[in-house]
């Protein structure tokens, strides 16, 4: 018996993948004791900037328990291009070889390893090779030999170089945890229909193309902003919680291998000016990731400081920081524990020339030829339903930005601030145009918390920000200039099935009795929010719904939920992230939805949110290289697209690497600019 089963352990052994790869992982891109970073199957930009690291595993226990625990410090590694002759990555990037590292981690193997609290621990050797490029396209093979006679391959693509910059300026709208579900609601509160036909529409109907991305991270199926935010961004997947790395196994969450950014290859190669505008606080993951360089999107000091000064300690280029930067999150900036080393980044911001406001009166005020710095609020903006309907939710904040106590007054929107900042980019970038990414966040951070209604109004003020920006670059004269794209970095599965009758809904005491005030087919009728409600108006204008509360309302949910209690129609009051039951699950809501029925949820019953889903996301595009985001691609092709046509990438006459951005003895060349 005893032989038996030891045998059993043995061939477990030897089939790796049988217990890497599904709930936890010893390293998601890493299915062998010799990892490869970058791993196989990735694709490069010529000319972008990246970081290698091997590491050699040894397990010292569990069921890949290998050579004791000791780690072969001998390895090497060889890199060969198309084929050709192998060479060491010391000599085809002439740098000189880094020094040895060496740590531990541990990782439970799956989830009765877990419950039993016995965490499989790995002793790791380790090298670096910082800061190398590869200029020639065309396809490599990274060879690791370790444990002499074992090796783990890697195959990278260098794409081509694009020869022309067919885009100015690029701006890249992300409604985050947008679908197309959402955005089909939405044109179902704000505009109305007359025997079928809508009377009005979406601006993101008028988009000429529109494509469809795939958001899975490198290593799981189901994505999170950190990874989704930095594939769009670079060209490279990573893993949940990551930004401009590849997750290595050190406990150190500043020395992952990196890799360059758009906004770092535009400063590099074009002198280009570039901002971010963001309605979640700037250090959130999809602001974050266009500089940041952290295993850990949690830590949001010093990605702040990332953004300003780039990567400190590490040879890295940055981008000698943003030209516009708007978002709230006054916790990173004011002096304390929220800043990188206590530090007022007001100052250190304004220390380099920014000039930073606030407020909307001052940030309508900022001079446009100077850098701008604009935080609102702590904490996330409040959304665009509480700032113009719910107003009064607005006056129990504690979220000045200044930290005097109280609420923060006169906040901008999503379009005050995507406005300003194109005059402030388009000013500031001249003839090497301009890169803004805007981000809807709250279209996400309310799917979270089901509060479907806030997660609308925010794509509705989404689509109307993209909407005034069209005439914005019309007006500049800049419209044919400038490639626009609006996507999503992942879904929540939520969908409307039918409207729900609030009279009927509110008059049953009786949980099973309540779900029949739901009209599916033909008894969901029609949207009763664009028809104006007797005696109110918000004051919001033409694309937003004219009654946020009529008696029959949408009846929507989630695919992935937690134990919740659904009430259907608006809540007046943000609704809370489920709570813990006495019995430390059992989750149900009842402050905010107290005249709901119960739901049991989907999810882990520790889990109080709705989650992220699989779901493929649009992508909608107008301007230069439009025709290019038809289709279905991974969410890395729209880094290569937006890239493509901003004509991004070095190339060089040599059919190898070198090191650093400008080897000896090598010329770079880039697209030739070809402007509409
Ligand atoms: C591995 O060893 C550690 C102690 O070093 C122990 O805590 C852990 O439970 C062991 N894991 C397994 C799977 O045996
Ligand atoms: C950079 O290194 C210094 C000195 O070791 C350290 O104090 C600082 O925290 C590091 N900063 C980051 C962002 O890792
Ligand atoms: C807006 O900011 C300016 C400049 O800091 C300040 O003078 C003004 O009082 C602020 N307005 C409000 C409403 O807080
Ligand atoms: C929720 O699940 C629990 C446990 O299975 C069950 O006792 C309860 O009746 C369910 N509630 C509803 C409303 O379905
Ligand atoms: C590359 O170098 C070769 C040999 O020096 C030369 O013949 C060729 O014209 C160069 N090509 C370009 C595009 O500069
Ligand atoms: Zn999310």
């Amino acid at each position: 018996m005893l032989l038996n089963a030891h045998a059993v352990a043995l061939c477990l052994a030897a089939s790796l993948s049988a217990v890497s790869g599904q709930t936890f992982q010893r390293l998601g891109t890493c299915p062998d004791l010799g990892c490869v970073i970058p791993p196989d199957q990735q694709d490069f930009l010529p000319g972008q900037e990246f970081d290698i690291r091997f590491e050699i595993h040894a397990p010292k226990n569990g069921s890949e328990a290998f050579n004791n625990g000791v780690p072969d410090d001998k390895f090497s590694a060889t890199i060969a291009k198309d084929g050709g002759k192998a060479r060491s990555i010391a000599e085809f990037f002439k740098l000189s070889e880094p020094a040895l590292e060496k740590w531990t981690f541990s990782w439970f193997e799956d989830l009765f390893a877990r419950d039993a609290k016995t965490p499989s621990v790995v002793n790791v050797a380790s090298k670096a090779y910082r800061r190398v490029a590869l200029y020639a396209p065309g396809t490599y093979t990274v060879t690791l030999s370790y444990y002499s006679g074992k090796t783990t391959t890697a195959e990278w693509t260098v794409r081509p170089l694009a020869t022309k910059k067919k885009a100015k300026n690029v701006i890249f709208f992300i409604g985050d945890g947008m679908t197309t579900n959402m955005i089909t609601a939405a044109r179902l509160l704000a505009h109305k229909t007359v025997n079928g036909r809508y009377q009005s529409h979406l601006a993101l109907d008028d988009f000429p193309v529109v494509g469809h991305q795939m958001t899975h991270s490198i290593d799981s199926f189901i994505t999170d902003s950190a990874n989704s935010a930095t594939a769009l961004y670079s060209g490279h997947k990573s893993s949940v919680n990551a930004l401009g790395v590849y997750a290595d196994s050190s406990p150190d969450p500043l020395d992952d291998p990196k890799f360059e950014t758009i906004v770092e290859l535009l400063h590099r190669i074009w002198g280009s000016a570039w901002g971010a505008v963001s309605t979640a606080f700037i250090a959130d993951a999809t602001p974050a990731a266009l500089t940041a360089h952290s295993r850990l999107r949690s830590t949001y000091g010093v990605l702040v400081d990332q953004a300003l000064n780039g990567v400190q300690n590490y040879s890295w280029t940055g981008t000698g920081g943003p030209d516009v930067y708007f978002g709230t999150g006054a916790e990173q900036f004011l002096a304390g524990p929220g800043s990188y080393q206590g530090k007022d980044y007001y100052a250190e911001f304004a220390k380099k020339g920014y000039s930073v406001s606030l407020n909307k009166t001052s940030l309508a005020a900022a001079p446009n030829d100077k850098r701008a710095l604009g935080i609102f609020c702590k904490s996330n903006l409040p959304v665009w339903l509480d700032r113009n309907v719910f107003t009064d939710n607005m006056a129990s904040a504690k979220n000045d930005p200044s930290g005097a106590d109280g609420p923060a007054k006169d906040l901008p929107g999503l379009k005050d601030m995507t406005l300003k900042a194109i005059d402030v980019l388009h000013k500031r970038g001249g003839k090497n145009g301009f890169f803004l990414m805007s981000e809807a966040a709250s279209i996400d951070k309310q799917m979270h918390a089901l509060d479907y209604d806030r997660a609308l109004g925010d794509l509705l003020e989404l689509d109307d920000t993209v909407r005034a920006t069209m005439k914005k670059l019309e007006e500049l004269g800049i419209l044919d200039d400038t490639l626009v794209v609006v996507s999503a970095d992942h879904g929540h599965g939520f969908d409307v099935f039918g409207s729900s009758d609030t009279k009927y809904f509110a008059a049953q005491t009786d949980d099973r009795a309540k779900r029949e005030a739901i009209g599916v087919y033909q008894n969901s009728g029609l949207s009763q929010y664009t028809t104006p409600k007797p005696g109110v108006s918000y004051g919001t204008g033409a694309n937003f719904p004219l009654n946020w509360d009529p008696r029959y309302v949408i009846a929507g949910g989630q695919g992935a939920n937690p134990d919740h209690r659904e009430q259907y129609g608006v809540g007046h009051k943000p609704r809370e992230p489920a709570k813990v039951g006495a019995n430390g699950e059992a989750y149900v809501n009842n402050e905010d939805r107290p005249n709901g029925f119960v739901v049991n949820g989907t999810l882990p019953t520790g889990d109080t949110q709705g989650v992220h889903s699989l779901t493929d996301v649009p992508v909608y595009a107008r301007g230069p290289c439009q025709e290019a985001f038809g289709g279905t691609y991974s969410n890395i092709d729209v880094f290569f697209k937006m890239a493509g046509c901003l004509g991004l990438g070095w190339g060089k006459n040599v059919t190898e690497g070198a090191g650093g951005a400008d080897g000896p003895g090598c010329h770079p060349k880039r697209a030739t600019v070809e402007l509409p």
